[in-house]
């Protein structure tokens, strides 16, 4: 069974979860448009007894929403999956592809949002209904040291889950939140294909955050 076929548990939604109706509607019409794609919620990926987990928004429209896997064939799982492969947080060789082999190592990758939001833009409401698979997600992971949060949405989903004031931890790029004895959030801006492009956040910015990831993890 690939992944995102199963029959759903309290982590990941099912192939046909039906809570957004505009996410279930995109997703018909990307069913019957693109009918080899995955076009469902993509599940989290990695095990669930690492360290690290990071969060990034939503799947893209070609990308993990495609291929199944979070960040894969997206823009934005290039940086990552590089950045990953040279922390020693990814095995193998990234080639986009589901089927390339690429194990995860003390890291798990997942989404606020499992299903591609038309025009990458979840509403809050969107958020709001799949909050509870990043709260059982969170709570099934029983060595959960860090998290890395990929852009606000994820920051604030993530601090919301964990019933932690927002404006106790203001969003920063490169921040790090002490949310308990055995837990650090840390912030990086999302490695999209707009920030990058931009400049707004540089390889060597969102390297420097998994130095500091590494660091917190050493000391443990
Ligand atoms: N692909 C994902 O799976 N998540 C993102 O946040 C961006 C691209």
């Amino acid at each position: 069974m690939s992944p995102g076929n199963g029959p759903g548990n309290a982590c990941d939604p099912t192939r046909d979860c039906p809570s957004c109706f505009r996410l279930v509607e995109f997703r018909y019409a990307s069913r019957s448009k693109f009918p080899d794609w995955h076009n469902a919620p993509v599940p989290s990926f990695g095990p669930i007894n690492a360290r690290l987990l990071i969060v990034g928004l939503a799947p893209g429209l070609k990308g993990a929403n495609r291929t199944g896997r979070p960040f894969t064939g997206d823009y934005a799982g290039d940086l990552l999956y590089e950045t990953l492969t040279e922390f020693g947080y990814a095995k193998g060789v990234y080639r986009a592809d589901p089927e390339d082999g690429l194990k995860l190592s003390d890291c798990m990758i997942t989404n606020a949002v499992r299903c591609v939001p038309p025009e990458n833009k979840p509403t809050p409401a969107e958020i709001g209904k799949c909050r509870p698979y990043l709260a059982a997600t969170i709570a099934a992971m029983p060595r959960l040291r860090a998290i890395l949060v990929l852009g606000r949405i994820a920051h604030d989903s993530t601090l919301r889950t964990l019933d932690r004031r927002l404006a106790a931890h203001p969003f920063a790029h490169g921040a790090r939140h002490e949310l308990g004895p055995k837990l650090a959030l840390f912030d990086s801006f999302h490695c999209s294909r707009y920030n990058t492009n931009t400049g707004r956040l540089t390889p060597e910015m969102f390297k420097s955050v998994f130095a500091s990831i590494k660091d917190e993890l050493a000391t443990l």
